[in-house]
């Protein structure tokens, strides 16, 4: 009887399109899914007249895979992997591949991998993004681990990603848990993205008195230019959306409280432990949480008072303005995300390449935007670069488009218009281009008060002095 060419377990709907994308592509696939009536309702309905086939048990799945055995794991990030993982184990051999495509956290990937040497198998992370569409059409893939399990699933990645100028998006990023790192700060990236976006729409229906309508033209005009991505295109098509009972605009029936999964939390803390600032992701994150709390907002809204937004100025104006902030303080945070990796690269010893990255986000991904061939660029010019901030590119715009950013920032803060994205980033790119910050007077208090040491400006660097304040 013939084998599969891949199996897959998992059927939910990143799953299932998976495996539907991989069948267009010409492969055969097994797959699996703990509860029964999921894998046979696949079969029956969106599987049917293909090339796949439902099993199960887990010794039946991996004895009609073609060896070395290519298994997607496409299940909830956490214990559930391990689960899943932990069932196979007994029925693959040492060529086989398991792949872990979810949302899962690097560490997590990691300990995954070096179990897997140890247990001689070979183990994947791949970063998949591109939410339900990309998963069926071509997503953005960033594969980690096993080498080998890397040249043998290349193929077959490079077959079913989304592409960019014919070239797939999908490269190897680094072992262990590199792939699924790069996914996560392509997630920080992605929420930053999301919460500047989400400020300029509140801004601008705020300060000009706008209808979804009138801010959705605006979206659309916006992706006409630099700021061209897929988050800004579905901004304009969700502004324009109406609900169907009621005939409103869909947008104001939604509740504005955002959920998350963690992935952008993951980013933050991460780069709490490694030393990088990259406060517009964690402001970005600690504006869902400040949402979440509708209640007590609700209360508050009642008894806490500010002023009432106003604006009698040119209206054209305003919008551009908030163009020019929007994509000023989007770049700054790229420069965040792409300092990030820098660092994790060294710390984990991975040896990113900065320029690959940015090259598969161009496409399949929801970060997906023009503004990316600009860090192409920038990485190709110099891939030492310490920030993107002080490539040409980034540097013109940030002169170009700080005077709209600021006045941005001030006329929302005077009109009490929460805009902690574009305020963070503002704040990052004001200190990252200052010659001399206040840290002297905070290493002078810690010297007050614990006697911890200050380095001196008249003498070696990384030389403790001491001082007797009293
Ligand atoms: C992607 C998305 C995808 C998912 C997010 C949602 O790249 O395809 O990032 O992974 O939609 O995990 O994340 P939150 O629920 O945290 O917003």
């Amino acid at each position: 009887m013939e084998k599969y060419d891949i199996g897959l377990i998992g059927l939910g709907v990143m799953g299932q399109n998976l495996v539907l994308n991989m069948e267009r592509n010409g492969y055969t696939i097994a797959v699996y899914n703990r509860t029964k009536s999921k894998t046979k309702m696949f079969i029956k309905d969106r599987g049917k007249e293909k090339y796949i086939k439902g099993f199960f048990s887990i010794k039946e799945f991996t004895e009609n895979l073609k060896s070395p055995r290519k298994i997607f794991l496409m299940v909830k990030a956490g214990s559930g992997v391990d689960q899943v993982i932990s069932n196979l184990e007994p029925f693959i051999s040492s060529d086989d591949i398991i792949i872990d495509g979810g949302n899962s956290y690097f560490m997590d990937t990691n300990r995954r991998s070096i179990a897997s040497r140890k247990k001689n198998y070979h183990f994947m992370g791949i970063g998949i993004s591109g939410g339900e569409e990309g998963a069926l059409k071509g997503p953005s893939m960033m594969p980690g681990g096993s080498k080998y399990g890397w040249e043998t699933m290349q193929d077959i990645l490079y077959t079913i990603s989304a592409k960019a100028k014919q070239e797939p998006c999908c490269s190897y990023m680094g072992p262990d848990g590199a792939g699924h790192y790069v996914k996560m700060v392509h997630n920080g990236i992605e929420y930053a993205d999301m919460q500047l976006i989400a400020e300029s729409y509140f801004f601008l229906k705020k300060m000009l008195c706008l209808k979804s309508v009138e801010l959705s033209e605006i979206f659309s005009n916006w992706q006409e230019s630099e700021l061209n991505s897929y988050l800004i295109q579905i901004t304009g098509e969700i502004l324009t959306s109406v609900d169907s009972k009621t005939g409103q605009p869909i947008i104001d029936l939604i509740y504005d409280r955002a959920s998350q999964k963690g992935t952008g939390k993951w980013t933050s803390k991460n780069a709490l432990e490694l030393g990088v600032p990259t406060s517009i992701i964690s402001e970005s994150v600690q504006a869902r949480f400040l949402s979440a709390m509708k209640n007590e907002r609700v209360n508050a809204s009642k008894i806490l008072h500010g002023p009432l937004p106003h604006y009698s100025d040119n209206k054209n104006r305003l919008i551009e303005t908030t163009r020019n902030a929007l994509y000023a303080a989007k770049l700054c945070s790229y420069a965040q995300g792409f300092s990030l990796l820098k660092t994790a690269s060294l710390q984990y010893d991975w040896d990113l390449n900065p320029e690959l990255i940015a090259s598969i986000w161009r496409n399949g991904c929801i970060i997906r935007a023009k503004a990316l061939d600009r860090i192409i660029d920038a990485f190709q010019k110099n891939n030492k670069l310490d920030n993107l901030l002080v490539d040409p590119y980034f540097t013109f715009i940030l002169d170009n488009n700080q005077d709209d950013w600021r006045y941005l920032v001030a006329l929302a803060i005077e009109n009490g218009i929460p805009i902690p994205a574009f305020s963070a980033a503002l704040a990052y790119f004001d200190g990252y281009r200052s010659l001399e910050l206040p840290a002297n007077l905070i290493q002078a208090q810690r010297e007050y008060f614990g006697a911890h040491g200050f380095e001196r400006v008249d003498k070696e660097k990384n030389e403790l002095h001491h001082h007797k304040f009293k």
